[in-house]
């Protein structure tokens, strides 16, 4: 068992590939749905999805794997093939978001601690028969006045651990995703402090829950200025910040850090991934695994239309391509 999934693993961070999070809660995705003044329903969701994994160049030469919500990894396409055989067609791995989302903490009401623990044994004998190989559970980290706390830190690291040991059990490959948020007017120095204290802990808690690292991928946030800082960092700090802690911190027998981009825009997300890989000898890969990075120029091309779907694949395929670069060390604007 650990044998094949540290395969699936090695394949995720494939060189010159990463994974496209198009796992959208449905709040999520009717969000992005209202940007382009679409509604959101199950056949415009499908659509949209639809349309990204048909993308062919850009799936078949840039994408190892797709994280997928519940909803699509059960839909069909227009044509009537499973989404999950559509993207099996692309070379690319299905993955599936177990979480249910981050929900208050108790007595510590300004933090959140993601839930999804109960009944995830059973929902991942489903998934795996449905097709998913991986699976991605993210937790959120706020910085503010007095956070995050110790508790919230250990109480999402604790549940990340306990997932990924049921993924493990259950034959999945857990993407572990401690995501400390760049809302806020902090600093690029508070912002690594806190991703630091947060990957600490949840490499301990990993350990001590039996997780065989060889079978993982770390999807974290990278190390940059708060949204709302006066003073934001340049390219090549947030590069060198991130690697920084990324090296104190992950174990090397973990195979690949695929990174969220968070509310980057989509060229900061790119660069700072080149400027990353840039640096060299690293013990990991290091690629992407973008939402809105990935998607938001397909997204505002496509604007509900299939007149604009072929333009829309285009804008996609372009910023696969561009981060496809980004993860060899070898884009330039
Ligand atoms: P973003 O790249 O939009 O942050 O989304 C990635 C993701 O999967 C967050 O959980």
């Amino acid at each position: 068992m650990t044998e094949k999934l540290a395969k699936v693993a090695e394949a995720m961070v494939t060189p010159g590939k990463g994974i496209l999070a198009a796992d959208e809660s449905t709040g999520s995705i009717k969000k992005r749905l209202d940007s382009i003044n679409t509604p959101s329903t199950e056949e415009t969701r499908r659509d949209y999805r639809e349309m990204l994994f048909s993308a062919k160049e850009g799936m078949s030469k840039y994408i190892s794997g797709v994280i997928l919500f519940d909803e699509t990894i059960r839909q069909k396409g227009k044509n009537g093939t499973p989404l999950v055989d559509l993207i099996k067609s692309t070379g690319a791995i299905p993955g599936i978001k177990l979480d249910v989302g981050a929900k208050p903490l108790a007595l510590s009401p300004k933090e959140t601690v993601t839930e999804g623990l109960d009944g995830l044994r059973e929902r991942i004998k489903d998934y795996v028969g449905l097709g998913a190989q991986f699976a991605k559970w993210r937790a959120v980290i706020d910085i503010g006045q007095g956070l995050p706390t110790h508790n919230s830190i250990h109480a999402n690291a604790h549940a990340l651990a306990r997932y990924a040991a049921l993924c493990q059990e259950g034959g999945l490959v857990p993407i572990v995703e401690p995501e400390v948020l760049m809302e806020g007017n902090h600093d690029i120095d508070t912002c690594m402090k806190v991703s630091e204290w947060a990957l600490n802990e949840l490499y301990r808690e990993l350990y001590y829950a039996g997780v065989v690292l060889e079978g993982t991928i770390l999807k974290p946030n990278m190390v940059v200025s708060g949204k709302d800082c006066a003073k934001q960092a340049s390219r090549e700090e947030v590069a060198e910040k991130t690697v920084t802690v990324l090296k104190r911190c992950v174990p090397s027998a973990v195979p690949g850090i695929a990174f969220l981009s968070g509310g980057q825009s989509d060229e900061d997300a790119t660069a700072h991934l080149h400027y990353m890989n840039a640096i060299g000898n690293l013990p990991w890969k290091l690629t992407f695994s973008y939402g809105r990075a990935l998607q938001a120029a397909a997204l505002k091309t496509w604007k509900g239309k299939a007149e604009n779907v072929a333009a829309a694949q285009s804008a996609f395929n372009h910023r696969a391509e561009m981060n496809s670069l980004a993860a060899s060390g070898k884009w330039s604007q």
